[in-house]
């Protein structure tokens, strides 16, 4: 990769930092396309956001930023619009900055993770769903699946006030999708999803009670290092169907390098 004063830069924002796996990914398909951009992973704790995004705006050969946990809702009220996805999910997962320093976000996960699905031939509509997770990523999930067609979103979370809150979020915006809250047993959904972050540390509980398991159930994961998580282990040993985390990556790589590596035209000055 060659980096210079014309290269159009642009950044993954986490905290932790370590186990982001979007810049090598974004920077491989730019160079295999001869796009001339590159994306940094910054680690940036809490306090350190607002900051950023102020100097973001001045940033002239800087595109914009994937945004990853835990920044995801807090980055909603740092851009200067919202994309209509974004606005309803109240979570955004990338903002591009304008050649005037204008910050637009916008949130793909959901994008992402249903177009996973859809690759690897995996039926969305009609079916039963049950969610584990309510936070930046679990909402985007919550209204590609509602979009997609699915009979019964139930999502199930530690805090409860937040899966409240995605299933309202959820009623309001699809009316015809059944959307409650629910415990973490699996027994009657044929598809199970964890979108918490339960599985990225050692030794993390799976999300959902894996005991109720069975073969005939897709289980999909979305995160993405480790690869295998105890749920997936667990469900494997059910005889369920798998998909790991990786997909919903795959899946939105080229949207995301839409937004951030534009061609030279219409990149930042
Ligand atoms: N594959 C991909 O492309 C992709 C894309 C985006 C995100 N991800 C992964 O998805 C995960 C979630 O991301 P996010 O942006 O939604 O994060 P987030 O907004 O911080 O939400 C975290 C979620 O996990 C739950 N949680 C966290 N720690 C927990 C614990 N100890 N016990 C039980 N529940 C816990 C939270 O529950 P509370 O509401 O109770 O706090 C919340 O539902 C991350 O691991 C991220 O790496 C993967």
């Amino acid at each position: 990769m060659n980096v210079s004063g014309k290269t159009a830069i642009c950044f993954t924002l986490a905290h932790p930092a370590s186990h982001v796996r979007t810049p090598a990914a974004f920077n491989a398909v730019c160079q295999q396309r001869g796009t001339d951009a590159a994306m940094v992973a910054l680690d940036v704790p809490a306090c350190g956001l607002a900051p950023f995004f102020a100097v973001l705006r001045g940033l002239a050969n800087v595109t914009g930023a994937v945004i990853t946990v835990p920044h995801k809702t807090a980055a909603t009220s740092l851009c200067d619009d919202l994309s209509p996805r974004a606005q309803a999910i109240g979570a955004v997962n990338v903002v591009r900055r304008r050649s005037d320093g204008s910050l637009h976000g916008d949130m793909l996960d959901g994008v992402g993770f249903v177009g996973g699905l859809r690759g690897a031939d995996h039926a969305i509509e009609g079916r039963n769903v049950l969610l584990a997770g309510a936070g930046g990523a679990a909402r985007a999930i919550a209204f590609a699946l509602a979009e997609a067609g699915v009979a019964r979103l139930a999502v199930c979370n530690r805090t409860q006030s937040h899966a409240l809150d995605v299933v309202e979020r959820v009623r309001r915006a699809f009316p015809n999708v059944a959307a409650c809250v629910a415990t973490a047993d699996p027994d009657s959904f044929d598809i199970i999803v964890n979108a918490t972050s339960l599985g990225l540390k050692n030794g993390d509980p799976p999300p959902i009670d894996v005991s109720r398991l069975r073969a005939g159930q897709l289980v999909a994961e979305i995160i993405m290092q480790p690869e295998r998580t105890a749920l997936i282990v667990a469900a494997e040993a059910a005889g369920a169907r798998i998909h790991l985390g990786k997909a919903m990556l795959e899946a939105q790589l080229d949207l995301i390098v839409e937004l951030l590596a534009p061609p030279p035209a219409e990149a930042a000055p």
